[in-house]
């Protein structure tokens, strides 16, 4: 057995460290929830309302994380016990580590149904799909319409064959370990990634009518900027970065001693980013081009891509290649999440990784096929409810709406008022050897009075104390 004497592992490079972060940055978010968001609500000045965002509260709560991650070198929950030993900011740990699982839940659910949607466009099932059918595929993958049948009848027990897939996959990449598993794995799947959205955006933009699509995405209209907007591109910020979930403690946790924090912070900002425009840029024209409405979520994603996409010459090989790069996405970001409560396990029990790896796949696969099962009212488990939410729908709204936005305020405020600015400095300015008081100064102004301020806001907004 492991034990935790053995020197920890870490990342070997800054740019390992870059790509790390950036596969957990880049998720689902990219592909069906920021072009969408961007395209609805005011297009280039939604985008600048979401880089103020960024810069006055996913960057500062994204430092905070990485600075107690490294500064500790512990997992998410003991990170707070070296810091503060004995306190209840412990708390704002097993928040993060709650909030991963609860994510997880309903992430390996969804991943497993774009594994599957890979897997039939690779053997060109798409390829005489209409809208009727397209409709009727997405029910029989997620098992819609199964209410009535057994736990073991096909329709139910695909979906869940799927999700056991994806945990198998991450479950390995995981227990190879930090170096050779996650670092190995984002450095190879974010340059893959790239590759693959530039040759659907070629074929994209060269359609006929995809300057609507270009238009959509980047029109100028500060009319649609709405206090509810700019809540939506805080709240869009926060879950893009993967913040408050003891992800980027954690990650942070691995970063080599050399890292530029800021800098690094700033080029996944802006590359997360470039990802999710350049996803609206082989979407929305696409969509355009043969005449259908944008949408977002699971509709645009599992009916509407499918069917734009068959319908364009070379469309089933563009198709592979946009759900591939989508498992890939999927992929790198359950990484994240996945490391946070193995990291926690094997450090703080004395569990080995491989061990603690097995027993998480396995407890995430039990409760996530609740998930599962409940994803339509029709669904096994669709009638059992919890504040009026099904299992999976309860899993996000929890984590999204509850914990994310209460644990970045907390993470803020821990920073900004509980730990010495010295330390802060120290740290940052990796041990003195970078000269960057100016950052450091706009960071603890940031972190003091403006982030904590904007987050209370998403939170009570969320809660329904206050509407816009
Ligand atoms: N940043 C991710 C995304 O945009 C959010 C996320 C990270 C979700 C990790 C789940 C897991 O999809």
């Amino acid at each position: 057995m492991e034990s935790s004497s053995k020197p920890r592992e870490g990342f070997s490079s800054g740019l390992a460290v870059f790509f790390a972060a950036l596969g957990s940055a880049v998720g689902l978010g990219n592909i069906w929830k920021f072009p969408y968001l961007t395209g609805s609500n005011g297009g280039g000045a939604f985008l600048f309302v979401y880089f103020i965002c960024i810069l006055f509260v996913g960057i500062p709560v994204l430092l905070c994380e990485w600075y107690i991650g490294r500064r500790t070198r512990r997992n998410a929950i003991g990170a707070f016990e070296t810091l503060k030993p004995g306190t209840p900011w412990k708390g704002i740990g097993f928040m993060g580590v709650l909030s991963a699982y609860l994510i997880m839940f309903y992430y390996t659910c969804v991943a497993g149904w774009v594994y599957f949607y890979c897997f039939k466009a690779f053997t060109g099932a798409f390829a005489a799909v209409t809208a009727s059918s397209a409709g009727e595929l997405f029910g029989q993958v997620i098992g819609v319409g199964t209410a009535g049948q057994s736990f073991f009848s096909k329709e139910v027990l695909s979906p869940i064959f799927w999700q056991v897939i994806v945990l198998c996959v991450v479950g390995t990449g995981i227990s190879m370990g930090v170096r050779a598993g996650i670092e190995r794995i984002t450095k190879t799947l974010m340059p893959l990634l790239f590759i693959l959205i530039i040759i659907c955006d070629i074929r994209a933009l060269t359609l006929p009518g995809a300057g609507q699509g270009i238009h959509f995405l980047f029109h100028v209209d500060f009319s649609k900027i709405t206090p509810a907007v700019m809540l939506s591109a805080l709240g869009l910020a926060f879950f893009k970065l993967s913040l408050a979930m003891g992800i980027m403690i954690t990650y942070g946790s691995y970063f080599t001693e050399d890292v530029h924090m800021f800098k690094t912070a700033g080029k996944v900002a802006l590359s997360d980013t470039l990802v999710s425009m350049l996803a609206g840029l082989a979407i929305f024209p696409t969509v355009f081009s043969f005449g259908m409405e944008p949408t977002a979520g699971p509709g645009l994603l599992f009916m509407t891509i499918p069917l734009v996409f068959s319908k364009m010459p070379l469309g089933t090989l563009l198709l592979a290649a946009f759900f591939l790069l989508t498992s890939f996405a999927a992929t790198t970001a359950l990484l994240s999440l996945m490391e946070v409560p193995v990291a926690f396990w094997s450090e703080e029990f004395n569990v080995s990784r491989k061990k603690a790896t097995f027993l998480n796949c396995l407890f995430i696969g039990l409760v996530g096929i609740t998930a599962t099962l409940s994803v339509d009212s029709s669904s096994l488990l669709g009638g059992i409810k919890f504040f009026g939410d099904g299992f999976f729908d309860f899993y996000d709204h929890l984590s999204a709406n509850i914990i994310m936005p209460l644990g970045g305020f907390l993470i803020a405020v821990f920073v900004g008022y509980f730990i010495k600015k010295d330390d802060i400095q120290y740290e940052l300015s990796n041990h003195g050897t970078l000269c960057n008081e100016s950052y450091i100064s706009f960071f603890s102004f940031v972190v003091r009075y403006v982030s904590p301020a904007l987050l209370i806001i998403i939170f009570l907004n969320t809660i329904g104390v206050i509407a816009f």
